[in-house]
Parts: structure tokens; C-alpha cells; sequence
């Protein structure tokens, strides 16, 4: 049995005073919308009660899919570090990147830098796609984080990425590992479309074509679950978590996470997904429990 707790969008608060000299193109919007909307739904006491309580659970691993950041001020990065220790030592704790966290050009490396050990291949190699075996499960991180102009909030894998990500799935195939994707932008959303993957056509034909086990992403800040088709009629599911640190607001839900226990039961992979969050008695209670997976292994 591994135990994989999934959290995404924490969005650290509060956000730290810019520097003058920060606050250029798409940093003014970000800061203004920060401090008019955003400010008032990431709630660190509430990001705290979501941590304690997946620790609680004691799981195997935690992956994190992104948005640590706001508008990626220099600053916000060795918090996100900090944040990031506090969940586990780097060889338990995975993180992708969002588009928050490469928000624009010049913070484009500060991620790599501050939160490279989570985002490493098992040999300490950075870059995307990049493969973590935990037993019996495969970790296969992707970046779709691209700086983008104002009111924009799209992703992008690329053409490279994409092949290699094929490639991967590919090679994975044959060591009968339980294949989990980790991406910020959900490959199937109903979100506005300047919010979306570009390219999640291509994505979603990798999938079609290679296969893969389960699909974790974030990003739009709600529980979702939708299916992707996999190569020979089967079916892949992908799974959004809310936001770790949200007060319940508009058609956004409050924080919760999603633990997965998974194990090989008679022959064929068990994937049990079990949804955590916060309800309106400010409990953080269990709001799911279902097996989303029982393909051959
Ligand atoms: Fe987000």
C-alpha cells in the first residue's frame, strides 16, 4: 500500500511588500487583483489546518501541483522553499510548477533555484519531464508554466516536452510502475478558455497513445474529475484538487486535498481516492471516499 496525499495552489499569503522596481507589466495587474480579491481568499491559518491534517494521515508522499506563488515577486520564492520543507525532506515531497510561479520573464529561474530538489529526476537531474520511482509508483513531473501577458493565465508543455514526455511513458510501460502525471493546468476544464492548456490536444493524445494511471493537476481551484481515453478503450482519470488555502468563494471551492491509496489486489492495480476539506462548520472532514482505478497491472 502507498499513500499519496496531493495538495495544489497554496498560494502563499500573505504576499510579501513588492520592491518599486517590481512592480513592472504583468506584476501591477497581479499586485492590484492581490490586493482587491486574492488576498481575501488565501488564508495561511487555513493553508496550516490542510497541512496539519495531510500530515495527520501520514502519507507516503506528498506532490504539490503548483502555485506556491502570487505574481513571483523575488520573495516569495525561499518562502515557498521553507513552505515546501515544512511538508517533508525533498525525496518525499514533488512539486510541479504553475503559472503563478513563472508569472513573468525575469523570475523564470527563481523556481529552479529555490525549489529545484523537489523537482528532480531520482538522479538530482532538474528540467522537465522528470521521473521519481517510489516503489511501486512512478512520479512523472511537467512544467506548463510560461510567462504570459497581462489577464492571461494559459499553459504550455511545447513540442519538446510533449516528446520526451511520450518517450517516458513509454519506457515506463515495461517496469509495470503505476504511472501518476503531476501538472498544473488540467488537460479537460471548463474554466474561461485564457486559463487554459494550449495544447492539451496534444497532451491528451500523448495519453491516448501511451497510457498512464492517474492524472493530478490543479488550477482551477475546484474537485474534478474527468477522463481522458488511454490506448485500447481504457480510461485515465484526471483529478483537480482545490486550492490548500482557500475560504470557500464564488464557484471555487474551500481548501482540500485528495489522499490516493494504492496497491496490486488480486492481480490488477487498486487506486482508492479519498477527498479532505474544510465544511461550513470550519471542520476539515472526509467528502469522498472511491476507487477511481482497477486497471490490469
Ligand atoms: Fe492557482
Amino acid at each position: 500500500m502507498f499513500t499519496l496525499a496531493h495538495l495544489s495552489d497554496p498560494h502563499l499569503a500573505p504576499l510579501p511588500a513588492p520592491h518599486w522596481s517590481e512592480l513592472i507589466g504583468k506584476r501591477v495587474t497581479g499586485y492590484v487583483n492581490w490586493q482587491r480579491k486574492r488576498r481575501f481568499i488565501h488564508d495561511p491559518s487555513v493553508l496550516a489546518a490542510i497541512v496539519a491534517d495531510t500530515k495527520a494521515q501520514s502519507p507516503d508522499h506528498i506532490v504539490v501541483t503548483g502555485d506556491i506563488a502570487n505574481i513571483a515577486l523575488a520573495t516569495e520564492f525561499p518562502k515557498g522553499r521553507d513552505w515546501l520543507a515544512g511538508l517533508g525532506p525533498a525525496k518525499d515531497v514533488t512539486f510541479v510548477p504553475g503559472n503563478h510561479d513563472v508569472y513573468v520573464r525575469e523570475a523564470a529561474a527563481f523556481a529552479g533555484r529555490q525549489w529545484g530538489a523537489h523537482m528532480s529526476d531520482d538522479d538530482g537531474s532538474g528540467g522537465f519531464p522528470f521521473v521519481r520511482r517510489r516503489g511501486n509508483v512512478a512520479l512523472i513531473g511537467l512544467s506548463t508554466g510560461v510567462p504570459t501577458a497581462a489577464f492571461l493565465a494559459t499553459g504550455w508543455l511545447g513540442t519538446k516536452q510533449l516528446a520526451e514526455f511520450a518517450a517516458v511513458l513509454n519506457a515506463l510501460k515495461s517496469e509495470n510502475l503505476f504511472r501518476i502525471v503531476l501538472i498544473h493546468h488540467p488537460p479537460i476544464s471548463e474554466t474561461a478558455r485564457h486559463k487554459r492548456l494550449l495544447d492539451a490536444a496534444v497532451f491528451k493524445r500523448v495519453i491516448a497513445a501511451h497510457g498512464a494511471d492517474l492524472v493530478l493537476h490543479g488550477h482551477d481551484h475546484r474537485h474534478m474529475i474527468n477522463w481522458l481515453d488511454g490506448p485500447n478503450g481504457t480510461r485515465v482519470p484526471a483529478i483537480g484538487v482545490p486550492s490548500a488555502s482557500s475560504r470557500p468563494a464564488g464557484d471555487k471551492d474551500g481548501a482540500g486535498y485528495n489522499l490516493y491509496r494504492i496497491e496490486i489486489a488480486n492481480g490488477a492495480w487498486q487506486c482508492e481516492l479519498i477527498s479532505r476539506g474544510f465544511v461550513e462548520s470550519g471542520q476539515i472532514v472526509q467528502q469522498r471516499r472511491v476507487v477511481v482505478t482497477g486497471a490490469d497491472c
